[in-house]
C-alpha cells in the first residue's frame, strides 16, 4: 500500500484538526447570522467527515473489534459521539424549513458541536495512546 497505517492515521489526524477549526468557524458565522454560508460550509464538512469515516476510522475500528488495544469504553464513547454528530446533522437538514422542524433546532445544532469537540478530543487522546 502507498501509505503505511502509521501515516494514514497521522493524515487523518491533520485532517481532523482542521475539520474542527473549520467547524468552529461555520457556527461563528451563525452566530454572526451569516446563516447561508453557515449551511453550506457545514454541509460540505460534513460529507468530508463521512468520507474520512468510511475510509479510515471505520476499518481502524474494525481492526480494534478483533485485537482490542485495552481502552474499549474510550473507543466506544467516541465513535458514539462521532455517530451521533452524523445522525444529527441529518436529521438538522431533513427538518430544515420543513413543517415538522423543531423550534430547538439551535440547541440540537449547539448539541452536534459539543459532541463533535467530544469526540476529536477522544481522538487525540486514542492516537497519542496508540502511536505517541
Ligand atoms: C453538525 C452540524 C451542525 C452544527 C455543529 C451546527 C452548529 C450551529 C451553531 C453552533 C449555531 C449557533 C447557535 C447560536 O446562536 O448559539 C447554529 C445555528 C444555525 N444553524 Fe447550524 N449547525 C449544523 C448544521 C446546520 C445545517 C446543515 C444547517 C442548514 C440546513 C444549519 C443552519 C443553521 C441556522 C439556520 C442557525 C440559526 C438558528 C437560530 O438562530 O435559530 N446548521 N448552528
Amino acid at each position: 500500500m502507498f501509505f503505511d497505517v502509521k501515516t494514514l492515521a497521522l493524515a487523518n489526524l491533520a485532517l481532523q484538526m482542521l475539520l474542527v477549526i473549520m467547524v468552529s468557524s461555520a457556527s461563528y458565522l451563525a452566530k454572526k447570522r451569516d446563516l447561508k454560508r453557515h449551511c453550506a460550509f457545514i454541509r460540505v464538512l460534513v460529507i468530508v467527515q463521512i468520507i474520512a469515516i468510511a475510509v479510515v476510522m471505520l476499518p481502524s475500528m474494525l481492526g480494534y473489534i478483533e485485537n482490542p488495544p485495552g481502552f474499549n469504553t474510550e473507543m466506544l464513547i467516541h465513535h458514539t459521539f462521532g455517530l451521533a454528530v452524523i445522525a444529527l446533522w441529518l436529521y438538522i437538514n431533513l427538518s430544515f424549513g420543513k413543517a415538522w422542524m423543531p423550534h430547538n433546532l439551535r440547541t440540537v445544532m449547539r448539541l452536534a458541536f459539543v459532541l463533535w469537540i467530544l469526540a476529536f478530543l477522544l481522538g487525540l487522546h486514542m492516537y497519542a495512546l496508540i502511536y505517541l
